[in-house]
């Protein structure tokens, strides 16, 4: 790494270079100054390593150093020199020697930091951290989370080119892709009154490739989407994005895991994978067993249903709850029987906020004695048979949600996480994997009088259950709830790591029958098809290949590689919880004549919950 400023990096030098004079350059890290002797650390991002000025050799770089503060960009000259025996660093790869200088010059001066750059565990508040992003991305903890970032991306790109993937880039000024989220547009210049919109992935774009004949490709591409944001969701992002051609689901499920192996153990080769091949599972399973889509299984807390024992038990909500359709799950989490009266009110509290009308308990004492609130409703025998059911044993306090299908699950499955947190479950260094599949194909909108689709609207449908979307009754324009459509399951896969949905794709309808029929289900009638997709419609009409493919998020990849529960953690550049740039100070007003070459007038709005 050798340039006109330095002859090795702040991280390079070693006992083998003792003697040599060298120049090096970069941050003061720290200084000490004993009068004499002045001691900087010199920093860059390869590492560390220690300057020493004393003022009989160097008298002029003495005085250079006495005015030289942390954050200071310098240019240290001199010869590498053994550290004095009991006072090496061995924390430090450069720990054995240090720059004994002769000429110290100073390259840039630097104000005081907002915050400490040489102290990686300092709390920094989020909103400095956004503001002076620049500084945050010095720290160490910045710095390799996004070289991490980098070793992936690289590595994703090796082994899609070794199998023949064609990397190729998509535009970022296109025609709305619905993806689920709202789009973000553009207004034209040249044509006023028309918009583009920004892609929410590279969907149809992708498949266009396929009707191309590109047959493997991929892209790292950014995508944007008018959201609400979370920990794990950003307005703009980055994508693997891939699909191939002539390929069945086995065949995409089989290349994304061999890659994901592939890379993650090239990236960090120290984590186990806890599972090669993946689990593969429904998603109706997933729901049964996890109450979610995305199912951590790096730890059991598993639930089970009631329905068998809670029915005809006495208690009046698993009666009224089961005679209405409804479901009872329940769970047993280990060793919490004793939880305290304000804990128990609290695990209430979240499940209600997880969307449950209200939380049951049992806990199953270490004598064997089940202490519950509705002990006294339950005909005899059935508290016993309830703990059973869900395998609880003496010490477990079991947990039980009773409502409608899905919902009750979902919200028992969050409590699940909610207490595996709390147990400590679940090993932190492994990479759990697995594959959920067989999504339904749609969902029913009532507001909207139609049905969604789960994924994307260009899933294909289980071969199977084609009939499903053939059958379904009346006039498919003018779709109903009971339609069999309903129960149609979608060729959808995602791919689940430690809790978290990575990716999602499908093999895609490549038959223009199907898929106008499948629109017509989706409430797009034969004109709005024609708006909102007829470029795709057209290509379906020049012999599209048999294709599916798979976007894996790789904000969330990288998060989860590097411990951290917010994708921002490995984002340079990342947005605030509203959407705020606060180092560019983005979105801003906008230049009143671009305004008026665009034709447009921006309105003054009320907050959205004013
Ligand atoms: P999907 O919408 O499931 O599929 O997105 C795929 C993956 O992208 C990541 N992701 C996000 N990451 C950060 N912030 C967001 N706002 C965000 N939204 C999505 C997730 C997710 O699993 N075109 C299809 C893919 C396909 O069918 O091939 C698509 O985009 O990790």
């Amino acid at each position: 790494m050798e340039t006109a400023y330095r002859d090795l990096t702040c991280g390079d030098a070693r006992l083998s270079h003792v003697g040599r004079e060298v120049a090096l350059a970069g941050w003061v890290h720290r200084r000490r100054d004993l009068g004499q002797l002045i001691f900087l650390d010199l920093r860059d991002r390869y590492g560390i390593t220690q300057v020493v000025i004393d003022r009989h050799d160097a008298p002029e770089a003495h005085t250079v150093g006495a005015d030289v503060r942390t954050e200071f960009v310098v240019r240290a000259r001199g010869v590498l020199a053994k550290r004095l025996a009991g006072t090496e660093n061995a924390k430090l790869a450069t720990g054995d020697v240090e720059l004994r200088v002769q000429d110290l010059r100073v390259l840039s001066t630097a104000k005081t930091p907002p915050f400490p750059i040489n102290e990686p565990d300092a709390e920094v508040d989020d909103a400095l951290r956004l503001k002076y992003r620049y500084l945050d991305l010095r720290r160490e903890p910045m710095q390799k989370r996004l070289l991490l970032r980098s070793r992936l991306v690289h590595a994703i790109r090796e082994v899609h080119h070794a199998a023949g993937f064609v990397e190729i880039e998509t535009p970022l000024l296109i025609k709305a892709t619905p993806e689920g989220a709202r789009d973000f547009i553009v207004p034209s210049r040249l044509q006023p009154g028309s918009a583009y919109a920004l892609p929410q992935s590279p969907q149809q774009l992708k498949q266009l490739l396929m009707v191309s004949g590109f047959d493997r490709y991929f892209q790292i591409a950014r995508c944007l989407r008018d959201e609400d944001l979370r920990g794990d969701r950003q307005p703009e992002f980055t994508q693997l994005d891939l699909e191939m051609s002539f390929v069945t689901e086995a065949d995409v499920m089989a290349f994304v895991e061999r890659m994901v192996i592939e890379v993650s153990r090239s990236v960090t080769p120290e984590r186990p994978i806890a599972n090669d091949p993946f689990p593969r599972m429904t998603y109706r399973e997933a729901i049964d067993r996890y109450g979610s889509d995305k199912p951590d299984i790096r730890y059991g807390l598993e639930l089970h249903s009631l329905a068998d024992v809670a029915a005809g038990s006495g208690f009046r909500v698993f009666d009224e709850t089961l005679d209405g359709g409804g479901v009872v799950y329940g769970f047993a989490a280990p060793g919490m029987a004793g939880a305290p009266r304000s804990r128990l009110d609290e695990l209430t509290e979240d499940a209600k906020r997880h969307g449950a009308r209200g939380l049951i308990w049992m806990a199953l004492e270490e004598g064997g004695t089940i202490r519950s609130p509705i002990a006294k409703f339950l005909v005899e025998g059935r508290a016993a048979a309830i703990v059973a059911a869900v395998g609880a044993k003496p010490g477990d306090l079991v947990l039980i949600v009773a409502g409608d299908d899905i919902h009750a699950q979902e919200a028992l499955g969050r409590l699940r996480v909610d207490c595996a947190a709390r147990l400590g479950l679940g090993d932190p260094d492994v990479l759990s994997y697995l594959w959920v599949n067989r999504f339904p194909m749609y969902q029913w909108d009532a507001d909207g009088h139609r049905w969604d689709a789960t994924h994307n609207p260009f899933s294909g449908v289980l071969p199977e259950d084609e009939e499903l979307l053939a059958t379904s009754s009346g006039d498919p324009s003018d779709p109903s709830p009971g339609d069999p459509a309903g129960r149609a399951r979608a060729l959808q896969y995602d791919i689940v790591l430690n809790g978290w949905e990575l990716g999602g794709g499908s093999i895609r309808i490549h038959r223009r029958e199907l898929l106008e029929r499948s629109f017509l289900l989706m409430g797009h009638s034969e004109k709005a098809q024609r708006e909102k997709f007829g470029g795709i419609l057209e290509a379906f009409e020049y012999g599209p290949p048999p294709h599916g493919g798979i976007a894996l998020g790789i904000d969330r990849w990288a998060a989860l590689l590097t411990y951290q529960t917010n994708i921002r953690e490995v984002m340079a550049f990342p947005k605030t919880q509203s959407g705020t740039d606060l180092m560019l100070e983005a979105p801003s007003p906008v230049d009143p004549a671009l305004l008026d070459e665009l034709g447009l007038a921006l309105k003054p709005r009320k907050k959205p919950d004013a």
